[in-house]
């Protein structure tokens, strides 16, 4: 199968020009001026950007969580992430506590094979590292699983405490691998939880009001800290305030190798959604929590300026019928997470560049680039370039939707409810292109499957 893409306006993390693509297979073969190639099928892209497929390096599909299972799988979650121009994730396969990480690996390869439309990898989530499991850490590199995700929260769920904190980033630094940091003070958190449960306190809204942004920061500091004496290249996943964007700043001005994504959410909504009627702010239960709004100028600075590195969805939906509402009694029951993989791509392109917040360039490498070079997918991925995977997206700038659960062609996630709800968004992903298969094209889905595990390289290498 080959396809030729004429005259779009190509834009990657550092170019904007205008120019032909022509796909051969599931690479990019030629890119150049009126190319004369002939192609089984062409799209003419006047007017139109193109841009490397998205990738998402944080997503959650079918997680067992808060006494319930995500409610998007490898199939519909990635289905969803295509329309909305996303063609790699990266979730996260779990350890159970006790279990070895490479069996724990096993089980999300068997959620996850034969089922996606898009490509994806997997992070590790360590819940228990004793010593004589760290040899098991290279195994899971060899294997292309080249980041582990930890825990300073959920204590007696995903929790780990400092010592086991320090022992793998050891490894992991050892192994050239990287960490990623679920940095908030859970001990502290729970007993200011405790305190508002038996103040009587029962609404979403406490969610937010017992999770102090310091709560982070101490988290992000300490991380820091850690990975400094381990020696260890950290990324700090969905920084939500600027007290923690603040330690991330002094961590990187001392030198240490310290990254940080946000997400969507806490760049767009903010605390007061959690004070929604009828129970609905439980949509927006999630860890971190939304934030004061004040906290979205100093995000978009940090991505703006650098020390924000990314734009990850942290993708975790949970109906609001008969999921979310196991919380009517207490907002300690509502399972944390809420949808967005089909989103992060055209937010950012409509709050971040059409808003004047963010470069079209940067744009691109929030949403790809900077995630594939972090976590070892670039130059396979990550950019439109001569070699590289298929994965190219025509975008269409000028088009408005209005973001709606109801609307067939802003909504594919198995959710019930849309976190953006009512926003009216301009950028629109139009052709979806993955390893040269035409996936979605003017939001029909036009392949279900196909999507491969990709095997990830280390820190400082390339993946061809
Ligand atoms: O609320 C969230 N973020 N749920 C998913 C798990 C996590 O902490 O990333
Ligand atoms: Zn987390
Ligand atoms: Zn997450």
């Amino acid at each position: 199968m080959s396809i030729l893409i004429k005259n779009g306006r190509i834009i990657t993390a550092v170019d904007d020009y205008v120019a032909d693509i022509f796909i051969d297979g599931e690479s990019v073969t030629h890119i150049g001026k009126d190319l004369k190639l002939h192609a089984d099928r062409t799209f003419d892209a006047t007017g139109k950007l193109v841009i490397p497929g998205g990738i998402d390096p944080h997503t959650h599909m079918d997680m067992p969580f808060g006494g319930t299972t995500s409610a998007d799988d490898f199939d519909t979650g990635t289905v969803a992430a295509a329309h909305g121009g996303t063609t790699t994730i990266i979730d996260f396969a779990i350890q159970a506590k006790g279990q070895s990480t490479l069996d724990g690996l096993e089980v999300w390869h068997g959620k996850a094979e034969g089922k996606t439309t898009i490509d994806y990898g997997f992070h590790m989530i360590v819940t228990d590292m004793a010593v004589d499991r760290l040899g098991e850490m290279e195994k899971l590199a060899e294997a292309g699983v080249t980041s582990y995700k930890l825990f300073m929260a959920y204590p007696g769920v995903l929790y780990v405490d400092d010592g086991t904190l320090y022992r793998t980033f050891r490894r992991a630094g050892e192994n050239r691998t990287r960490i990623c940091m679920h940095a908030e003070n859970g001990i502290v958190i729970d007993e200011i939880v405790r305190e508002a449960v038996e103040a009587g306190h029962k609404d979403p809204i406490w969610h937010a009001r017992t999770r102090p942004t310091r709560m982070e920061a101490e988290g992000v500091h300490r991380a820091i800290a850690i990975a400094e004496v381990a020696k260890v290249p950290l990324y700090i996943v969905h920084l939500s305030s600027h007290d923690a964007l603040e330690q991330v700043r002094l961590g990187r001005a001392r030198g240490v190798d310290v990254q940080a994504e946000t997400c969507p959410q806490y760049l767009t909504l903010d605390e007061s959604w959690y004070e929604k009627p009828n129970f609905e702010g439980a949509k927006w239960v999630m860890t971190p929590a939304l934030r004061e709004k004040w906290n979205q100028a100093s995000l978009w600075q940090g991505l703006k300026f650098g020390d924000l590195s990314a734009v990850a969805t942290d993708h975790c939906p949970f109906c609001f019928n008969g999921q979310k509402e196991l919380g009517r009694d207490s907002f300690t029951k509502i399972p944390n997470g809420a949808p967005g993989v089909e989103n992060r791509v055209s937010i950012l392109y409509d709050a971040g560049v059409r808003a004047g917040r963010i470069s079209i360039n940067r744009w691109v490498e929030l949403t790809s680039t900077s995630a594939a070079k972090t976590f070892g997918l670039f130059p396979k991925k990550g950019t439109v370039a001569v070699g590289s995977d298929a994965d190219v997206v025509i975008f269409d700038p000028n088009e408005t939707r209005v973001v709606s659960v109801d609307d067939p062609r802003t909504h594919h996630m198995r959710v019930d409810y849309s976190a953006y709800e009512g926003h009216t968004v301009t950028g629109w992903a139009e052709t979806v292109i993955s390893r040269g298969r035409v996936i979605v094209h003017k939001s029909q889905l036009e392949t279900r499957g196909g999507g491969r595990f990709v095997k990830r390289a280390r820190v400082g290498d390339l993946l061809r």
